[in-house]
């Protein structure tokens, strides 16, 4: 059985525990979708949030159990987390620390056209002989919160942008689930149907001029699943996608290790879709992906292939 916030409040009320609470409410351009995928997304914490080290979770659908290495000011502080959803849609933090605990409830809803808001209320609770503690743990935790809402903000945003156009998410119909955000091997990115003549024929996505040496890139199509992000490093065109499939990161700006970029929420790795050697080739085509280039003296065309070609 799932306590509430209240419940467990009072549980430890009852052992001695005296507590200070405060609210922060958010509203933002994103539906509450987004909101609880975010709060759900276990995987997004060290890519995104940087600072932390997450030990062994224990994870459902509904319960999530860390091990956080927190890291203020140089030191090393770990701490244990619980996170549960109650009925309601409101979700549950326990984390204890020393004498302290803290207790957060937040709750999130859709306000209107794709905006929501989110109210998360914090509880810190300490025996009498440790309330001293309470002032400096208040502000440490609500200077956290605002970082790390500062943090995902972008990634909200992001996925409100392409609902904008259309796609949608598999959590969308299974809910959002801890465990189930650990897999970054699933494409949980939906894109629209597009419905227009473009899948049967064949599209040039641009012409990229090689006639001088050295590192370049380029961005081709649209910045979505259809899109291309080249780049020549040495005699070498890479072509790889624009999107990712996950959870809806962009591409465009992701760093690249070992011929592969790193997708920046959850560091997924996108091997290059198409290659082409200039030293030794004319063309290239992707296997399994409807992605050709074609040198013609100092120039490479990017075309993508129509399932009708
Ligand atoms: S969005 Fe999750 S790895 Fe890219
Ligand atoms: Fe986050």
């Amino acid at each position: 059985m799932k306590q509430g916030a209240a419940e467990l409040i009072a549980g430890l009320e009852a052992q001695g525990l005296r507590f200070t609470s405060f609210e922060r409410i958010e509203d933002g351009a994103y539906p509450a979708a987004d909101v609880r995928w975010n709060q759900s997304d276990v995987a997004h914490v060290e890519s995104v949030h940087g600072s932390f080290e997450t030990l062994a979770p224990i994870l459902s659908d509904d319960v999530a159990v860390e091990v956080f290495v927190l890291r203020p000011f140089g030191l090393r502080v770990p701490l244990t987390t619980a996170h549960y959803v109650v009925p309601g849609e409101a979700r549950v933090s326990v984390t204890t620390m020393g004498p302290l605990a803290l207790v957060i409830e937040a709750r999130v809803e859709d306000v209107s056209g794709g905006t929501s808001r989110a109210r998360a209320r914090f509880a810190i609770g300490a025996p009498r002989c440790w309330r001293w503690l309470t002032p400096l743990a208040a502000w440490l935790v609500r200077r956290n919160h605002d970082r790390l809402a500062v943090d995902d903000e972008p990634l909200k945003l992001r996925r409100a942008e392409l609902r904008r156009r259309g796609f949608t998410f598999r959590q969308d119909v299974e809910g959002a689930s801890y465990a189930a955000s650990l897999q970054i091997g699933r494409d949980n990115v939906v894109p629209p149907a597009r419905g227009d003549a473009g899948d049967d024929a064949t599209s040039r996505l641009g012409t990229l001029d090689v006639g001088e040496s050295g590192r370049r890139e380029w961005r081709l199509g649209s910045d979505d699943e259809r899109g291309v992000r080249a780049i020549r490093d040495g005699n070498t065109i890479r072509g790889y996608p624009r999107l990712c499939l996950h959870d809806g990161a962009s591409l465009d700006d992701a760093t690249v290790c070992d011929g592969a970029l790193v997708c920046p929420w959850h560091g997924r790795r996108w091997p290059a879709l198409v290659s082409l050697d200039l030293a030794v080739g004319e063309t290239a085509s992707a296997e399994g992906r409807a992605i050709r280039l074609t040198r013609a003296g100092s120039t490479v065309t990017v075309e993508r292939i129509g399932t009708g070609s």
